[in-house]
């Protein structure tokens, strides 16, 4: 099958969470199953500088009369195979500082809507065969960002030229909070019919949607669990979208995101001081040296008995960030360590930073987006803390299981879906593989970080648990076979 995967990042291009690395891994899996898989790109300045051979393919009106080019290179990565990948050349609407979606002020662009409905539409135009030497059968849409594709391409097969366009259309909810809701008056810059500016459509209570026009025009939906994949039918976690979820239950699928396995490996990682891996629970003392160099390295006592607690993330409100923070006493009280890596909204960071002023030895708080120190830290930490207000998947909690930083989780979403509790049933039967909680609240995240030390305390059982989590299967060969199922689908 031609797959085209859209995305707005990629890992190891550009990356702002979990999404890149699914952009990145996906279509390398979809190639080892012999799929023919293509990658589009908004043309960032990161990602133009990260594909190789740019090379033009042909030139475009976008729908509001600009005219832009279209570029084709390959992706190599450090000995997986190299992927194919179009880049829409763009300068004025993608070479900009600040991150792709908001200026250094973390204030969204104005243009939002153009540079991400171009994306959309270039997937189109690459469905109609703008590309004479290579057409996809299936275009598979992620999150909002790429979520007019869908839309464009539902109304080519309605009239003109293309009415016999055959392509399946996929789109992938990896966040149903960030919905990309733009101005009325936008709608006429997105060459659109006018029916498409419809409640059956893209409108959400009077503006433009597009996370809406993904999830009403796509053949197929997706989203990254299962878990997640009933919570949005719901109005607590449907975001408003709830009623159009449920109407295309039929067509969504939760297919759990998986690792990859030449960047999250504890035995190959670069980043380590020393790899580890464990077949039955042995080959552990790089994660002991790990840990030492970890604390020695953030300035952290260093105390080889101290459980340490990391936390690798997006500082928002989803993250449950403010149980980590009112927790950090009895964390303390309790002989552990918290090291957390993070950036995002300014309160948060300066009260994680005010803690770690307070107590240098004990807590480390290091702001800003730092690949390797985020290796680090799954390499070094005993406990990965994950306490979601609400998780689509999650992709921190399960680098922890694989790193053997056990993940400490509330049950929502992918967490539930990847993490089994240590309760005495789940350690009996070998099951469990870290900690988690229900309520969102602070009893219940406390309670939970109780039971963690109390295993840290039994250390026989701690390594029997840590040996389980690091076996988990994560590997991307069975996702992949789902999503090649789906595609299947899309094109019937
Ligand atoms: P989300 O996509 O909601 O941010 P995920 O858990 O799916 O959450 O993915 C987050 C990804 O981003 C992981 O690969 C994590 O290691 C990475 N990450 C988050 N914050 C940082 C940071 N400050 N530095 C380095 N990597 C980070
Ligand atoms: C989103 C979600 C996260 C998920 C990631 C990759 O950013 O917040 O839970 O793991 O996408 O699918």
């Amino acid at each position: 099958m031609r797959i085209l995967q859209v995305s707005a990042e990629l890992f190891p291009l550009l990356k702002t969470g979990g999404l890149a690395d699914i952009a990145g891994a996906l279509p390398l899996a979809l190639m080892a199953e012999g799929q023919d898989a293509r990658v589009l790109l908004p043309g960032f300045p990161a990602i133009v500088a990260g594909v190789r051979d740019l090379a033009p393919v042909a030139d475009f009106n976008a729908p509001w009369g600009e005219r832009f080019g279209l570029r084709a290179g390959h992706i190599a990565i450090d000995g997986a195979p190299a992927i194919r990948a179009y880049v829409i050349d763009a300068p004025a609407l993608y070479d900009r500082p600040g991150n792709p979606y908001e200026d250094t002020a973390r204030q969204p662009y104005a243009d939002n809507h153009r540079r991400f409905a171009l994306l959309g539409w270039a997937a189109a135009q690459l469905a109609k065969g703008l590309d004479p030497a290579w057409q996809p059968e299936v275009v598979h849409a992620h999150d909002w960002h790429a979520a007019l594709a869908p839309a464009y391409i539902a109304f080519a097969r309605q009239a003109g030229p293309n009415r016999d366009l055959r392509v399946g259309t996929v789109f992938t909810v990896h966040n149903l909070a960030y919905q990309g809701i733009f101005a009325p008056w936008h709608f006429t810059d997105l060459g659109l019919p006018g029916p498409a500016f419809h409640m059956n459509g893209l409108e959400y209570h009077g503006q433009v949607s597009f996370m809406k026009a993904g999830l009403y025009f796509a053949d197929r939906l997706t989203t990254v669990s299962p878990t997640y994949a009933l919570e949005i039918q719901t109005p607590e976690q449907g975001c408003g979208l709830d009623g159009l979820l449920r109407q295309r239950s039929g067509a969504l699928t939760g297919i759990l995101n998986a690792v990859d396995d030449k960047v999250w490996n504890p035995a190959s990682d670069a980043a380590l001081v020393q790899g580890y891996h464990t077949p039955e629970g042995r080959h552990m003392a790089g994660k002991a040296r790990c840990k030492a160099v970890l604390q020695h390295q953030l300035g952290l006592a260093e105390r080889p008995d101290a459980p340490l607690f990391i936390l690798v993330s997006r500082l928002t409100e989803q993250k449950g960030l403010h149980l980590v923070l009112g927790g950090i006493d009895a964390l303390l009280a309790q002989g552990g360590q918290l090291a957390l890596l993070g950036s995002g909204e300014a309160w948060l960071e300066e009260a994680f930073r005010q803690r770690a002023a307070a107590a240098p030895e004990s807590v480390s708080v290091t702001i800003g987006y730092n690949e390797t120190l985020a290796h680090q830290l799954f390499g070094g930490g005993d406990v990965t803390l994950v306490p979601s207000l609400f998780e689509p998947c999650g992709l921190t909690q399960m680098y922890g299981l694989k790193y053997g930083s056990l993940p400490l989780v509330r049950r929502v979403g992918g967490l539930a879906d990847t993490v089994v509790d240590s309760t005495l049933e789940d350690m009996a039967s070998g099951e469990a593989t870290g900690f988690v909680f229900d309520r969102f609240d602070a009893a219940d995240y406390e309670r939970a970080l109780r039971r963690a030390f109390a295993l840290y305390q039994r250390a026989p059982d701690w390594r029997r648990v840590r040996g389980h989590a690091m076996r988990r299967p994560a590997d991307w060969a069975t996702a992949a076979a789902q999503y090649i199922d789906v595609y299947r689908q899309s094109m019937e």
